[in-house]
Formats: C-alpha cells, sequence, structure tokens
C-alpha cells in the first residue's frame, strides 16, 4: 500500500498521540476526563466542548472552527456528511454552503424542517481545500460520531455520500450498491444516499435520493 507524504505524516501523528494517550492512562481520558468517565453522563454539549478544542489530527491546526453538528438532539432522523467544507468551517456550523442549501430542500421534500432533524459530520473539521478525508482522520473523530449517535439515538441514519456510508458500515462497497436500502447499523437502520454536492454535480440522479428519501419517510411513519 502506497501512502502520500502528508498521509504518512497524519499517520505517524496518529499513532504518536496514542502513544502519548496509552502514557497518560489510556485513551478513554483524553475523549472522556476524569470528571466525565461516567459515559452515560456525557451531554452533547459537554461532547461539544471537546471537539471545539481537539488535537487529534492535523486538522485542527487549518481548521478556522471545528463543526460539531446541529438540530434537534432528540430527532427521529440523523444526517451524517463527510466534513465541512469552507463555509461550514468559517460558520461553525454544519450543510450551511451550497450543498446544504440542497439538504435543507431534500428534508423538507419529506415534510420535516431542518429543526426537526440532527447534522453532523464524519469529520469535525474541514480537510484543506476540501480534499478527500485520510484514513488516520477518520479514525481520530470516529468517536466523536459514535458518541452523537449514541446520545441522539435516530430511528434512521442518513448517510450522505461514500464516505459517510463506508466508514459507518465499515466497507468497501461502493455508494452506487450502498444506497437504496436500509442497512444495520449497531441496531439503527442506515439509509446510504449520494452527497448533496454530487447531486449538484449530477442533477439526474435528484430522483434516486427522493426515491431513498421517501423509503425514510415510509419508515418513520409507520413507526
Ligand atoms: N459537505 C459535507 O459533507 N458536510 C458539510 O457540512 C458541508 C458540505
Amino acid at each position: 500500500m502506497k501512502f502520500k507524504k502528508e498521509e504518512l505524516h497524519s499517520i505517524v501523528n496518529s499513532v504518536k498521540r496514542h502513544i502519548e494517550m496509552e502514557a497518560l492512562g489510556g485513551a478513554e481520558d483524553l475523549l472522556f476526563p476524569a470528571d466525565e468517565k461516567n459515559r452515560s453522563a456525557i451531554s452533547l454539549e459537554s461532547l461539544e466542548k471537546e471537539v471545539i478544542s481537539c488535537l487529534r489530527c492535523d486538522l485542527h491546526r487549518t481548521r478556522t472552527k471545528a463543526v460539531f453538528g446541529a438540530g434537534n438532539p432528540g430527532a427521529k432522523l440523523m444526517f451524517v456528511g463527510e466534513a465541512p467544507g469552507r463555509d461550514e468551517d468559517l460558520r461553525g456550523a454544519p450543510f450551511v454552503g451550497r450543498a446544504g442549501q440542497l439538504l435543507t430542500k431534500i428534508i423538507e421534500s419529506i415534510g420535516l424542517r431542518r429543526k426537526d432533524v440532527y447534522i453532523a459530520n464524519v469529520l469535525k473539521c474541514r480537510p484543506p481545500n476540501n480534499r478527500n478525508p485520510f484514513p488516520a482522520e477518520i479514525l481520530a473523530c470516529e468517536n466523536y460520531l459514535l458518541k452523537q449517535i449514541e446520545l441522539i439515538k435516530p430511528r434512521v441514519i442518513c448517510a450522505l455520500g461514500k464516505f459517510a456510508a463506508q466508514s459507518l458500515l465499515a466497507t468497501n462497497e461502493p455508494i452506487s450498491r450502498l444506497r437504496g436500502r436500509f442497512h444495520d447499523y449497531r441496531g439503527t437502520k442506515l439509509v446510504p444516499t449520494y452527497h448533496p454536492a454530487y447531486l449538484l454535480r449530477n442533477p439526474g440522479d435528484k430522483r434516486l435520493v427522493w426515491e431513498d428519501m421517501k423509503k425514510i419517510r415510509k419508515y418513520l411513519k409507520e413507526r
């Protein structure tokens, strides 16, 4: 397997941090400090504080603002995107750029409002120039998303695009094959669909996302 220089740098830094965490008494202590060790006592607010000051990967060096997530903490439907882009990095909020406007329309197409759902990303910090996330960055960030899902307890997770779907389902299957059906994510239904940014470039596939959203709407109505 070949790595680019910056990828290697990121992996080496992650390993270094992991060793430092072990020396400090375990990785848990860094992500969940001593007074928050009781995982069930962790709130979204305290998790957000962790994320805002997170140093777990090199993306903290280039971010303007970390983007924790936004929406209804009791949402039945949770969307998971890839990573903040330029607009999100500047505002500290998820999906506020052009792709975000399209996501709002997608949400409204099934009779919901943005404030009814919860929106988060796999990565909480913007990769420079919107490059694809590195595996080491996804790994460094993944506990934050897992904890968000655990706290929100949505009935359905809609994974937007390849990175969200593949990292949550731990698979390399292409999004074209993953989308359109229900998967199991730790006991929660997960529906992958195309990312709104992809739809801006491929508007012909909007009808496929509409099909996926109808399935989600039906499932939520029945429960
Ligand atoms: N794309 C994403 O995946 N997430 C955002 O928050 C914005 C654009």
